[in-house]
């Protein structure tokens, strides 16, 4: 039984959704948080979780040393620190390489030596891109239609394309040298704490702000939104039942093209749904993500209970309005920033 992990990235978004999970959920569970805190990083997103069964270490994954130490005294490291914007990633991949390549490399290092149970955070963006439905052939459907564990390795992106070698990292550690280790790649996640740079918090904040939000190009691009809650139940799932050496994919099937959800924000929000400017697109945008997690559902008896999104993007909605303070200091950075690149 997993008493004590260690949880890298626990102060950004997905990781801090998770810890709050753990939590909740498992009270036999305490936990180290391991973080940079980086500008993605805010011990905010910690506040409120009781202190005696959850530490914030202030501190690098690449650090060998740090890592060694907290490694040698755990029973499991779930690893969720990345850079993980890819718009940051086109403009300056260096930290990428870094954390996501070279950090990844430490803690599994690490685990190797104390063998230690891991399991690495990925996301669906490593398979690169699917056609969009309409364009599939209809002899095409089932068949390629969706993201499966044996889909090719397809980066795109700087972003994706370090969270693929982590992930390959990972696999040739288990193989290698008996890593207990298991990898899951999940879809966008939405939710509170989300940093404003992502699109749905951008969109809600630029609307809260009188700022008028901000699609790329035609707004065709799909994405599969899950609920970062369910992200979470996922993850433990696989942790305590999972496979040693399997590959799992997370998804809630929630596929919807970017149009189609900042049209809902509005709606939701009270304004016109034609109330956005189309901007400069991404470089190399990847058309469609799905996910399809029968291997998950099936062979974990994972079930998400988020699944309505109009119901979870309301109450995030709700979450960024009634906590102006989390983020209203970062909005004109982030916004210049954007700015300056034209969007
Ligand atoms: P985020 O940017 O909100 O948080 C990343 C966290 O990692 C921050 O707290 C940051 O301070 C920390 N960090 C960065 N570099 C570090 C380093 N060198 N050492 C220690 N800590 C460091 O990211 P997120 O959206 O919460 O994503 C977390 C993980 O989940 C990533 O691995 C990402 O690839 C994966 N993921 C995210 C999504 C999504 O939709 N957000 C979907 C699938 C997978
Ligand atoms: O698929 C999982 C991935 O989802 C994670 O691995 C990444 O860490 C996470 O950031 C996310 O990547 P995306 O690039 O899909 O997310 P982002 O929120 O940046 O953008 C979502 C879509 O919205 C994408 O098609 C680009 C578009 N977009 C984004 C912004 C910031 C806009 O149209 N306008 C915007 O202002």
């Amino acid at each position: 039984m997993l008493k004590n992990i260690i949880v890298t990235g626990g102060a950004g978004f997905v990781g801090s959704n998770f810890v709050r999970y753990v939590i909740n959920n498992h009270p036999e569970v305490n936990i180290i948080v391991l973080d940079k805190l980086t500008y993605a990083g805010n011990r905010a997103n910690l506040v409120g979780l009781p202190q005696n069964r959850v530490r914030l270490v202030v501190g690098d994954i690449c650090n060998k040393e740090l890592v060694d130490k907290l490694v040698s005294k755990t029973d499991a490291v779930v690893h969720y620190a990345a850079e993980s914007h890819n718009d940051n990633s086109l403009l300056n991949p260096d930290p990428f390489i870094q954390t996501n390549i070279v950090g990844t490399t430490v803690l599994i290092n690490a685990c190797r030596k104390y063998n230690v149970r891991y399991h690495h955070i990925s996301t669906d963006e490593v398979y690169g891109d699917l056609p969009l439905r309409k364009d599939l052939p209809e002899h095409g459907k089932g068949k390629g239609e969706k993201f499966t564990s044996d889909s090719p390795y397809r980066p795109s992106s700087p972003y994706s394309s370090t969270k693929a070698s982590s992930d390959l990292l990972v696999r040739a550690w288990i193989r290698s040298f008996g890593l207990r280790a298991t990898i899951s790649n999940c879809s966008n996640n939405y939710g509170p704490f989300q940093h404003i740079e992502k699109f749905i918090p951008r969109q809600i904040t630029n609307i809260l702000s009188g700022i008028r939000p901000k699609l790329y190009g035609t707004g065709k691009n799909v994405r599969d939104w899950i609920y970062t809650d369910d992200h979470s139940s996922a993850v433990w799932k696989i942790l305590t039942e999972g496979k040693i050496g399997e590959t799992y994919l997370i998804g809630s099937d929630g596929e919807r093209d970017n149009k189609e959800v900042l049209e809902l924000i509005l709606r939701i929000m009270g304004k016109p749904s034609n109330a956005y400017d189309q901007v400069k697109d991404r470089p190399g945008h990847d058309l469609r993500y799905g996910i399809d997690a029968t291997k998950l559902r099936k062979e974990l008896g994972w079930r998400p209970k988020h699944t309505d999104f109009k119901l979870g993007l309301k109450s995030t909605i709700n979450w960024y309005t009634e906590h102006e303070n989390w983020w209203s200091a970062e909005k004109d950075i982030v916004e210049s920033k954007y700015a300056k690149n034209g969007q």
